[in-house]
Formats: C-alpha cells, sequence, structure tokens
C-alpha cells in the first residue's frame, strides 16, 4: 500500500521542516520528487539525502509568489502527479499591528504562492488524465489564534481554495485536500519563537507544547505520513475535505 512508484510529485517548501519530511518520505515510496524552494542550500542538501538513500530527487530555486518562475520552473519539470502546495512564512501580530508590507508578504507566499502552483500545474494535470493537490492549511483557518491575524486569514484562504479546486475539477479526475497542523517541531517554530520570544525560548517552547491537549508538538514525519495517504491511490475516494493533525487541539481543547 501507498506505493508512489515513478510518481512524479512537487512540493514546494520541500527544503525544510514538514516540506523535508515529505520530500523524504515521498522519495522512500518510490516517487520522483521535484523541491521548489526558496532557499536553494535547504534543496541541495534535502536532494543529497534523498539521493544517498537511493531516491530520486531534483531541487529547482524558485519564489512561489513569482508567477513567472512558477509557471517556468513547473514546464521545466514536464509531467506532474501530485502538487503539494506546502511553502508557507509565519507572522506574529494583531490588526492593529500588522503592517501593509507585512500583510502583503504574507497573502504573496502563502495565498498567491499557492494559486501559482495552481494555476501551472492544472493543464498539466489535466492533460494527464488527473492527479492529486495537496494545500497546507493550518488549525489557524478553523479557531481563533491569539496574535495570528494576517497567518491565519491566509491559512482559512488556503481552506476555501482547496474546496474551490475540489468542486471545479471533480470531473477531470483531480482530487484535492487540505491538512491543518496545529504546532509541529520545525525551523519555523524554532525561528518564531527566536524572532518574537528572545531570552524565553525555551519557557515558550514549553507553553507552545502543552498547548496540544496531547501534551506535545507534532513530528514533521507524523505530518508526511498522513500526506502519503491521501495522496496515494488507496485515498481515491477523499476529495474536498480539510484533515486536521493536531494532538487534539480543536476538539479537545477545553
Ligand atoms: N510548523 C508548524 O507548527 C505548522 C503548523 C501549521 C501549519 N504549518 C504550515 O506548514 C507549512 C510548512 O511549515 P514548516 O513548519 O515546515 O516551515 P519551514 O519554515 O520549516 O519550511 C518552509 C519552507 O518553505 C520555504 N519557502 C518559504 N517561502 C517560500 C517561497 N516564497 N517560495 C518557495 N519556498 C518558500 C522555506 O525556504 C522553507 O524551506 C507552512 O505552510 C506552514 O504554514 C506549519
Amino acid at each position: 500500500m501507498f506505493k508512489l512508484t515513478n510518481k512524479s510529485v512537487v512540493i514546494t517548501g520541500g527544503g525544510s521542516g514538514i516540506g523535508r519530511a515529505m520530500s523524504i518520505l515521498f522519495a522512500q515510496q518510490g516517487a520522483i520528487v521535484h523541491i521548489i524552494e526558496l532557499n536553494n542550500k535547504a534543496a541541495t542538501d534535502t536532494v543529497a539525502e534523498i539521493e544517498a538513500a537511493n531516491g530520486k530527487a531534483t531541487g529547482y530555486a524558485c519564489d512561489v509568489s513569482d508567477q513567472q518562475q512558477v509557471v517556468d520552473t513547473f514546464t521545466g519539470i514536464g509531467k506532474i502527479d501530485i502538487l503539494i502546495n506546502n511553502a508557507g512564512i509565519a507572522h506574529i501580530g494583531r490588526a492593529d499591528t500588522t503592517s501593509t508590507a507585512d500583510f502583503e508578504k504574507v497573502f504573496n507566499v502563502n495565498v498567491k504562492g499557492a494559486y501559482n502552483c495552481l494555476y501551472a500545474v492544472i493543464p498539466v494535470l489535466k492533460a494527464n488524465g488527473g492527479g492529486v493537490i495537496l494545500n497546507t492549511a493550518s488549525i489557524a483557518a478553523s479557531v481563533g489564534i491569539t496574535d495570528r491575524f494576517a497567518y491565519s486569514m491566509s491559512k482559512g484562504a488556503i481552506h476555501a481554495m482547496t474546496l474551490s479546486v475540489a468542486r471545479d475539477y471533480l470531473h477531470d479526475n483531480i482530487r484535492c485536500n487540505c491538512i491543518s497542523p496545529a504546532r509541529i517541531h520545525t525551523p519555523f517554530v524554532d525561528g518564531f519563537i527566536a524572532k518574537n520570544y528572545a531570552g524565553q525560548e525555551a519557557e515558550i517552547f514549553e507553553k507552545l507544547s502543552k498547548s496540544q491537549p496531547i501534551g506535545r508538538m507534532g513530528k514533521s514525519e507524523e505530518v508526511a505520513a498522513l500526506a502519503l495517504y491521501l495522496c496515494s491511490d488507496e485515498a481515491g475516494f477523499i476529495t474536498g475535505t480539510d484533515y486536521p493533525i493536531d494532538g487534539g487541539f480543536i476538539t479537545l481543547n477545553n
């Protein structure tokens, strides 16, 4: 089960954290992995790790918020069976403390970046007879999280985008779902703790871990395993659905 032999898979932000774990797992399952990354070194390092384990992967330096770069990169890749829109950035702030520049940056990467990849991949999937799209939302799309104004809205847009795409391409044999992780321990989390809570890193890490009812942060590998299932043929009956992976955050936090 869950074999992806010779499936061509594009993973945005596949050089770090959750995307890196997905790239490694999908390659282990036989996929030809294409990592789209702003951080070229992260892509190169992940590709080297996959190749050392006899997997197949290529890295592409590309900013998902730039439509021309995305179209050129996808054209260079050619055949694609699966797209995972995973690249995303964090932002801490409320409506009255979020600058226009930060608001636009979050939307340009998290929302427009995902749209740009859909714009480039859907004609390829249609020509191929179908495919799978997996978007990365967040629990911030469905519960109010303190100080995450722009970020939460961007993830709400990803959820709505997922429903729209699932509906529009039902008859093109394209399935589209999203996942909603709670806190997962990745460089993304370490980075924003360091940036926003300097000097209180250990205390904030503990607080964020305990905000999951299960008592810890998730692991990137746990998210990658859910992604593998949703992108596999075994999940052929699943489309237009959001999957929380949250240690009980949405339903057990009372
Ligand atoms: N870690 C969490 O707690 C958590 C929770 C919920 C949702 N998410 C979402 O999961 C996704 C991955 O998060 P992560 O924690 O693995 O993050 P991460 O920062 O470890 O990795 C994200 C990768 O995306 C790349 N990236 C950023 N902007 C890009 C751009 N414009 N073009 C191409 N690549 C770009 C970065 O270089 C980085 O390698 C994000 O969409 C994030 O919002 C994370």
